[in-house]
């Protein structure tokens, strides 16, 4: 097997509040290999949007160890985890934080831009993900002025705009009515198999998790 595009082991995290500590993960182990869609399953509250926080390089006060595409995130200093995150990853977010001010292509062209990727270029790859999502037609489109659907299709290219080894996906569907919800699932799942990517999506949807290569649980702070 081809080495993991993430290796978590023993990940843990706690929150205290007051004199109140929650014990939200409890050694959390996982490997996602290339190209693997993982499903993570688990009821509100057991610490889905935690996990992928982590694992996303977003937050620290983590314990234990987070290897993404063979480096040890632990190990690293602020600019060293921002480079590792920009060339490795990409998220789509419950709530798509999509820049207000910018269309929907120069939403999509913003993550290439960053990586040096040559206008031209970026406009091109953009204008392909969201005609594959269905969106040329909304292309100049300012996010006020896209459906929730539309919106949420829009963060999925963003996503994916850099082609990244690993995308989190954090209820990347969550807000949408059931049937918009299915079709944009899908079109996402079917954009990652088709350039290779893997994906760890948190979702409540146990038909949804059904599609994916593998799915896995989160039940007491570890992964069942
Ligand atoms: N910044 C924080 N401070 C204190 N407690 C927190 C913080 N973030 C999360 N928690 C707690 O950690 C637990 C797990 O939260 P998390 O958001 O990871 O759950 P989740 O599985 O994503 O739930 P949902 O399905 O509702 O999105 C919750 O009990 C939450 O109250
Ligand atoms: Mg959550």
């Amino acid at each position: 097997m081809s080495s993991p595009v993430v290796k978590l082991t023993g990940l843990a995290r706690s929150f205290t509040q007051g004199d109140v500590t929650i014990e939200v993960l409890r050694g959390v182990d996982l490997e996602i290999a290339p190209g693997e869609i993982v499903a993570l399953l688990g009821p509100s509250g057991s610490g889905k949007s935690t996990m992928l926080q982590a694992v996303g390089l977003l937050e620290g006060g983590f314990s234990g160890k987070i290897e993404i595409a063979g480096n040890d995130a632990s190990a690293l200093d602020g600019a060293a985890r921002t480079v590792l995150r920009r060339d490795h990853l990409g998220f789509v977010y419950q709530f798509h934080h999509l820049l207000p001010d910018f269309t929907a292509l120069e939403n999509v062209m913003m993550p290439q831009l960053l990586v040096g990727t040559a206008r031209p270029d970026a406009a091109e790859r953009a204008r392909a993900l969201l005609s594959a999502l269905g969106l040329e037609h909304r292309l100049d489109h300012r996010p006020a002025k896209l459906s929730g659907g539309e919106q949420q299709r829009v963060a999925v290219a963003r996503a994916l705009a850099n082609k990244p080894q690993l995308v989190l996906a954090d209820e990347p569907t969550g807000n949408l009515d059931e049937k918009t919800s299915d079709r944009v699932l899908g079109e996402f799942l079917e954009l990652v198999r088709g350039q290779g990517s893997a994906a760890l999506v948190a979702t409540h949807n146990e038909g949804l998790a059904a599609r994916m290569d593998r799915v896995v649980r989160l039940h007491e702070g570890r992964i069942e």
